[in-house]
């Protein structure tokens, strides 16, 4: 049969140049609900029509009874954080591998984030590692529904129940996913979305909080309101309570997110039946670890994961280098492959140097602090993972199965021809990363 050469090596690429399109969809139906929201002069507040109609629709979509929207998932998480009533030193436990927010939100509370390591089935944090890391400090669990995938929610309420902790869900990932029939959002006490542009509901940027507890619903929105209370039909009384923040949202953003749920599902349906055909062709690759979906719950892809594993396709390197050696030479055929996180999120500086506020508090508080190592190699299933995975980027819509098959003849191609994807990657000095070229972001 005839060879082909690898494009890493001067061969012609595989994906055609421009074919993978950019996320999110934007449509005549987004033009004309942002031209309104312009016409109307209504933009900003806490009560504007798009707000109001937003954290309605969500909260009907996710099935609570509450919803805010904040300017960011982040924003969101810390307001979940507060509204739990965490106070300094306190501490809450996420995973080992997510997005820095997911434990930034509780330094911005002035608490000491924890790490459980994950499960390597899910990638999602391990319900067997959360006791052993619960103290009396302990407030809150941050379950992160990584990439799209829920996490062990029944065990994880559970271990809280047990405990008397409550549970945040940071859902920023995974907008209409759901666990045993419930929706993402509707599985903790309180949960958070991100509705920045490359998410699978946009508002360009934005933030969802949901819960169905009035009393939760009350903190968060005075935190996200300078710490003000204010009651609905009553005049604002411009007197804090408490130490707050200004994390309104946008009203443009607020009517472009809910334009863009009107098509969620279609949406997400179009990434799950990309993803899951990207699944079934690259699980039969030597070498090629794809994501499991456990039977109790459905995945919505904001990220399509693909792990590689070098002794199975039969060589002896390490797999932090094996997978840069394929990252390489997928990229060059034109398939958009990069990691976001390198390490786990206790890899970071701001873990590490541990300088916070400032006179290293939270940790080093006098009041409430508490020596935290934060030891890498303690959580190797995040080691393992950040070594050997990548992430393949344009499985949204209205990227289709056209795309998809380019990917996998790439991949074929690329493991057909291992030792020359090894040979070549050698002369190619820049790693492909993940970036949001096909989101519209800039950074
Ligand atoms: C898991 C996770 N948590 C939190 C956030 C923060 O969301 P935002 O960028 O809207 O602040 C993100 C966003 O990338 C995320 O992926």
């Amino acid at each position: 049969m005839f060879k082909k050469q690898l494009a890493i090596s001067g061969g012609s690429t595989t994906v055609p140049q421009g074919i993978a399109k950019s996320w999110p969809v934007i449509t005549e139906a987004d033009e004309e609900v942002l031209l309104k929201v312009l016409r109307s002069g209504k933009l900003w507040g806490t009560r504007t029509p798009e707000v109001v109609g937003l954290q309605e629709d969500w909260a009907n979509y996710v099935g609570v009874k509450h919803c805010l929207a904040p300017q960011s998932g982040t924003a969101a998480l810390h307001m979940a954080v507060a509204a739990a009533g965490l106070e300094p030193g306190d501490e809450v436990i996420t995973s080992a591998f997510t997005f820095i927010a997911s434990a930034s939100c509780v330094l911005h509370h002035n608490g000491i984030p924890i790490f459980a390591d994950i499960d390597p089935k899910t990638c999602n944090i391990d319900p067997k590692k959360i006791e052993e890391k619960i103290t009396d400090r302990t407030r809150a669990i941050i379950p992160v529904h990584i990439h799209g995938l829920p996490a062990d929610m029944d065990e994880i309420n559970a271990i809280a129940k047990k405990h008397n902790l409550l549970v945040i869900e940071d859902a920023c990932q995974a907008h209409g996913a759901t666990y045993k029939g419930k929706k993402t959002g509707a599985l903790g006490d309180m949960a958070c979305f991100s509705l920045n542009g490359s998410k699978n509901l946009s508002g360009g940027e934005g933030g969802l909080f949901v819960t169905d507890n009035d009393d939760l619903l009350n903190s968060a929105a005075s935190v996200a309101m300078f710490g003000e209370i204010i009651k609905s039909g009553e005049a604002r009384k411009y007197n804090a309570s408490h130490v707050g923040w200004m994390y309104r949202i946008q009203e443009f953003s607020a009517a472009f997110a809910r334009s863009q749920l009107r098509r969620l599902d279609e949406y997400n349906a179009i990434r799950k039946r990309n993803c899951e055909y990207l699944t079934e062709r690259l699980s039969k690759i030597k070498g090629i670890k794809t994501v499991e979906v456990p039977d109790d719950r459905t995945h919505v892809y904001f990220m399509y994961r693909v792990r590689f594993d070098p002794h199975e396709a039969g060589y002896d390197i390490h797999p932090r280098k094996f997978r840069e050696i394929v990252e390489k030479a997928l990229y060059a055929e034109g398939v958009l492959v990069g990691q976001s996180e390198r390490a786990p999120v206790m890899a970071q500086d701001v873990f590490q140097k541990q300088v916070g506020y400032g006179k290293g508090c939270p940790w080093k508080c006098t009041l409430a602090g508490r020596k935290v190592e934060y030891v890498v190699e303690d959580y190797p299933e995040a080691v393992s993972l950040c070594n050997d995975y990548t992430l393949v980027r344009g499985i949204h819509a209205p990227n289709g199965l056209e795309l998809m098959k380019a990917y996998v003849e790439a991949f074929e191609k690329v493991f057909n021809n291992l030792d020359e994807a090894i040979d070549a990657a050698e002369k190619v000095s820049h790693n492909p990363a993940y970036t949001c070229e096909l989101f519209g972001g800039i950074f």
